[in-house]
This record gives C-alpha cells, structure tokens and sequence, in this order.
C-alpha cells in the first residue's frame, strides 16, 4: 500500500520497500541520476527522491516537472543530506499525469490575490497547504472540546424561514421564475425561505430537551461588506446551554477559544513555523501569551467610557447607544486591554430579539469575544426565557408571533434560563494562522461579486 509522505518523513526506521506518490516541488539531474523533491500534501515537508539513470520509468524523467504528479517504489534509507533524516533510493517511477510549462506554481513568492484566482491549485503550495490543514485540525478540535464535554451535535437546517439575527441579510431560496417572484404560496415551501443566518433558534429547542448541544454548520449572510472579515459563506460553531446564564456562557467561550489556540500550538509544529515565516513573526508568542492567561471582562457602558477617554479620533462616533466599530474592538483588544476582551451587557436597542433583558430594563445579556488583530471571533447571549417579555420583543421587532410560535412553546413548556454563542470559524482561523484575509482560509471564498468554483 502506498505511505504517505508525514508517515515516512516520521519513521524511526529505514525500509526496503516503500511505495510514494505525489507532486513534483524541484527536480535537478546530473548524469547519472536525478534528485526529485516530492510532496503529497499530507504535511509540509518533501521527501527526496534519488533517482539512478536507468531504472525503470527513468525515461520519462524530463516529463517530471514541477507540478506532475509521480508514483514512486524504493528503499528509505538516512540521507547524507543535512536537514533531512530520510531520502528514497528509488527502484522505479511512474509519470502519472504531466504539468506542462504554463503550470502557473513555477515560481516562489504568489501574491494572495493570484493565489486566489487559482484556487484550485493553490492548497499545493506550502503556505495554503498550512492553512487548510490546520482549518482540519481546529475542526476536529471544536468536535473533541464538545464531545468530552458531553456536549449533542445537532443539525440545525440550512434552509430555513426564520431570520435568527433580525437583521435582513438573508439569501432567499426559491424556484419562482422571473415575474412570479412575489407569488409565495407558489413557491417550493408554500413560504418565503432563506439559507440560514445562524442555527441558534433551532439548537435551543435541543438544548431545551437534551440539556447541552452545539451545531458546527455552514451559515450565510448577503451583507454587502466587502471587508477581509466577511464572508457570504462562513462556518459557525454555536453551542446552546441550558440551566446557563451569561456568566457560564463567558466561561465557555473563553474556554473554548483557548481551547483551540493550543491545539494550534500542540499539532501543527511545522505549519505554525510557516506561519510564522511568511505571515506573522509573533504569532507562536501571541498564541502562548492567549492560552495562558485569561481574558479582561469589561461592559459596554465602561468600553465606550474607555473609548471616549482614550483621546484617540475614530472613523466612526463612540456614544453609548451605538454599535462598537472594528476599529473600537481592535484599540480595547490591541492598544488598552492587549489581551482578548469579552464585553458584555449591551444596550437593548441594538441587539436581537432573543437576547434576556437586564433588571436595569436597559441592557440585554450580550456578549462579544474579541481578540487582537480581528476584533469580534465571538457573539452570544443569555436568552429570553419569560414568554410575556418574548412575546413583546415580537412586537418590538415587528416578528410575526405565529411564525414564531414554535420558539415561543420553549417558554410556555418548562422554560429554562439558558445561554449560548456563536464562534466564527474563519475569524478562529485567522486569529490562530495570522492570515488576515478571510478569503485565504476559506477553501473556494463566497464574497460579494465572487463565486467562483
Ligand atoms: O454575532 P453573530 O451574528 O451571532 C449569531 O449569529 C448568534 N445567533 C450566535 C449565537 O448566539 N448562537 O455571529 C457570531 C459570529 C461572529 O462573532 C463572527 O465571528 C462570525 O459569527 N461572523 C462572521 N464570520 C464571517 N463572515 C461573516 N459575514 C460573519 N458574520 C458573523
């Protein structure tokens, strides 16, 4: 059976027959015999190939291009070379599939906007190879952190007819033709229906029933902001508590944050060194210093206190009442607080209708995650469990009661206080690879003006 590459660079003994496949990254031939670097994406380091003049598929070796993709038998032995522990004394090789000369990988150093134009190819090179490997791990993690939590993965659905946030970005589902558009009886699900913004109202009902549950699933959201922290398309990670209120669901976020900043630095060793080569020089450092340390708990009203006496000029006004900007997230997290920050109590009228409202009668029990170099990761609630306040939430978000009924029995039968968040997958991601465009740790990005793939 063929090995994969991490498993050879990894032994601890040779072997006399090993059977590879993979990319060529370098070729360079002397007289007597040719020295391939092969990669299979399995990790980032190369096997070295040495080929002797005359073995078998040696006559294709000029085809053996950076970028064809080549099956290899032979015998692992110690390489003489410094900086590596193996190389593969190769008994025969096969030409699998050519790359001519217009392969666009030849040469080092793409820009990230090039790269992204052949997003087909460029997981095969080094530094996206990294990226999507670790957006592997990190999923894996967020599974392992649930699980041995006795956390229940639930599927929440992706098509949907309730808008979670409230805020209208919704992408419509529908196969009414030109001029029908309007006719809603007529359509799939004699409704309007949407790509969900968000799988939270449907994992309450499963936290109302099985206790403690989370959902891992894609999410969608047409709004047009065309930032490096948008994206139209994105995974969201929202566990559901129930019996839980704000103070436990900080808790949980922040342990769920590190969580999976020490995965980053406990499983990938060669990644994060490729991180650190080509996108943040700091990034072990800042990773370490966020595992190890806990997060500043501040309020809204004492953040924008804060913003308003930090003498700095903002694009946007800092008043209590408005939204926080990114840039008033990125100064609490990177110039005063330099640590994450969690904020919480909000004011009512910028929140959704879920969220519970404080006996100030003025915030609700929001809170936001941010850390450093991204500013929101996370956004979560305790939620509204008195059915008379829910139901005059409706009204004051002009929410149908009927369509929301289902929501509203989870606080006529046996209701609980509970709590939950939303972690944005790619915002985790960029926080621990350093990449600081979403688009570049998305495999096929979906932004406005873009769907390409
Ligand atoms: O703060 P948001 O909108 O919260 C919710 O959707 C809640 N229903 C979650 C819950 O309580 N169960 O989004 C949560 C997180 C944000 O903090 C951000 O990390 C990410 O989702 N996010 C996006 N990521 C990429 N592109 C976008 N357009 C995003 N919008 C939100």
């Amino acid at each position: 059976m063929r090995s994969l590459i991490k498993s050879v660079l990894n032994r601890e003994d040779p072997c006399d027959q090993l059977h590879v496949a993979g990319w060529v990254r370098t070729r360079r031939d002397s007289k007597t015999f040719s020295f391939l670097e092969l990669n299979d994406g399995t990790c980032l380091g190369n096997l070295q190939i040495v080929a002797d003049a005359g073995i078998p598929g040696y006559e294709s070796i000029a085809k053996m291009t950076t970028g064809s993709s080549v099956e290899i038998h032979g015998k692992l032995v110690p390489s003489p070379a410094t900086g590596q522990r193996w190389e593969l004394q190769a008994t025969s090789l096969k030409l699998l599939g050519e790359a001519p000369d217009d392969y666009p990988l030849q040469k080092k150093g793409h820009s990230p906007e090039f790269l992204r134009s052949i997003a087909h190819l460029r997981p095969r090179t080094n530094l996206y190879g990294a990226v999507f490997r670790m957006r592997s791990r990190i999923a894996y993690a967020v599974h392992r952190f649930f699980q041995e939590r006795d956390f229940i993965y639930v599927h929440t659905p992706i098509i949907t007819a309730s808008d979670c946030e409230g805020a209208g970005e919704m992408f419509r589902v529908t196969t009414l033709e030109d001029g029908q558009i309007s006719n809603d009886a007529e359509d799939f699900f004699g409704k309007r229906a949407y790509l969900t913004v968000s799988g939270q109202l449907e994992g309450e009902t499963f936290a109302c029933a099985l206790s403690n549950i989370y959902t891992f699933g894609p999410t969608f959201r047409a709004e047009n902001s065309n930032t490096s922290r948008h994206a139209a398309e994105f995974w969201m990670i929202e566990p559901e508590v129930a019996f839980c209120d704000l103070e436990g669901d900080m808790d949980l976020a922040e342990e769920l944050v590190k969580y999976l900043v020490q995965e980053a630095l406990d499983h990938n060793e060669g990644d994060l060194a490729i991180f650190e080569k080509f996108v943040d020089k700091g990034l072990r450092e800042r990773l370490e210093f966020v595992a190890s340390r806990p997060f500043e708990r501040v309020s809204y009203t004492e953040a924008v206190k804060l913003l308003q006496a930090s003498g700095k000029t903002f694009n946007y006004p800092v008043e209590y009442g408005l939204n926080l900007q990114s840039e008033h997230e990125r100064w609490l997290t990177e110039e005063h607080f330099k640590k994450p920050v969690t904020v919480f109590n909000y004011p009512k009228e910028i929140k959704p209708f879920y969220m519970r409202l404080n006996d100030d009668n003025k915030t609700v029990t929001a809170m936001d995650v941010l850390v450093p170099g991204i500013g929101e990761i996370v956004g979560g609630s305790q939620r509204e469990e008195r059915l008379e306040i829910l139901l005059e939430n409706f009204k004051k978000h002009h929410l149908d009661p009927e369509a929301y009924g289902w929501y509203a029995d989870l606080r006529k039968y046996g209701s609980v206080p509970h709590a939950g968040f939303g972690l944005g997958f790619e915002r985790m991601l960029m926080f621990v690879t350093g990449m600081t465009n979403i688009r570049d740790v998305i495999p096929f990005a979906r932004t406005p003006g873009n769907c390409e793939f």
